[in-house]
């Protein structure tokens, strides 16, 4: 049976899940992180998973309208600050991946804090992916590789990286089916799994099923059996 220890979830569809029920699409992104709270949950109680990355804001979505942007902002700032004990209580460390330099100075101190407050915790790592983007992520870590002697090495440049452990499975919810510049380097042996539901529909229930999926797939990681 398969390993499962790097869950990587594009978490699409908020839009469109807001929009089919004649509401503002922001009240599609409030529904969503309710179910980030649900599967960040579900997953500290599996043992064997250890890292659970969601994708929450990309290094293109800037290019949404201001409201939506600054929407984004207020929402995560105040996820993070109510999930802090639920953090704590469920043994779950949170760590950022990208560039939260481009955000506004008080939530850079927010993503600081909660990540300095849970880093004790030993169970499940919930990794956000705030203004991430794996070309960006790819480029800064060849620009802090740019002094190294010698030869770079895969563990070296893998190191080097934001995020540093490989994905077992990656999940898109809302329908399409694409990468979106998330994990292109830890996602090379991924096995991906599309889904038709938009995320704020997403359940404990259908990551349980994709995982029970998963662990019968044959990974041969481009060996033989
Ligand atoms: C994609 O849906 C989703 C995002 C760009 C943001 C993801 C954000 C959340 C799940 C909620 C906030 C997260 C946290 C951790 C507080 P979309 O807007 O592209 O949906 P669409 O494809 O239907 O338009």
């Amino acid at each position: 049976m398969n390993e499962i220890k790097h869950i990587a979830i594009i978490m699409d569809g908020n839009g469109r899940w807001a929009e089919l029920q004649g509401k503002k699409r922001v009240k599609g992104h409030e529904a969503g992180a309710k179910v980030v709270k649900k599967i960040t949950k579900f997953c500290s109680r599996d043992k064997d998973i250890e890292r659970l990355t969601l994708y929450a804001f990309s290094t293109e979505n800037w290019k949404r309208p201001r409201l939506e942007v600054e929407f984004l902002m207020k929402l995560l700032e105040k996820y993070l600050r109510s999930e802090l004990q639920d953090y704590l209580n469920n043994n779950v460390r949170f760590e950022p991946i990208g560039d939260i330099r481009a955000f506004s100075n008080s939530l850079q101190k927010t993503i600081k804090e909660i990540e300095i407050k849970t880093a004790h915790c030993d169970g499940l790592v919930q990794s956000l992916a705030l203004n991430y983007g794996a070309q960006d992520e790819i480029l800064r870590a060849v620009n802090g590789l740019k002094n190294a002697e010698g030869d770079i090495t895969q563990e070296m440049f893998s190191n080097a990286l934001d995020c540093k452990s490989d994905v077992d499975l990656l999940i898109r919810t809302g329908g399409d089916h694409r990468l979106s510049n998330f994990l292109l380097w830890q996602a090379a042996y991924a096995e991906l799994f599309f889904s038709d539901t938009l995320w704020p529909d997403f359940t404990s229930d259908e990551l349980a099923k994709i995982i029970k999926d998963f662990t019968t797939i044959e990974r041969r990681f481009g060996g033989l059996k």
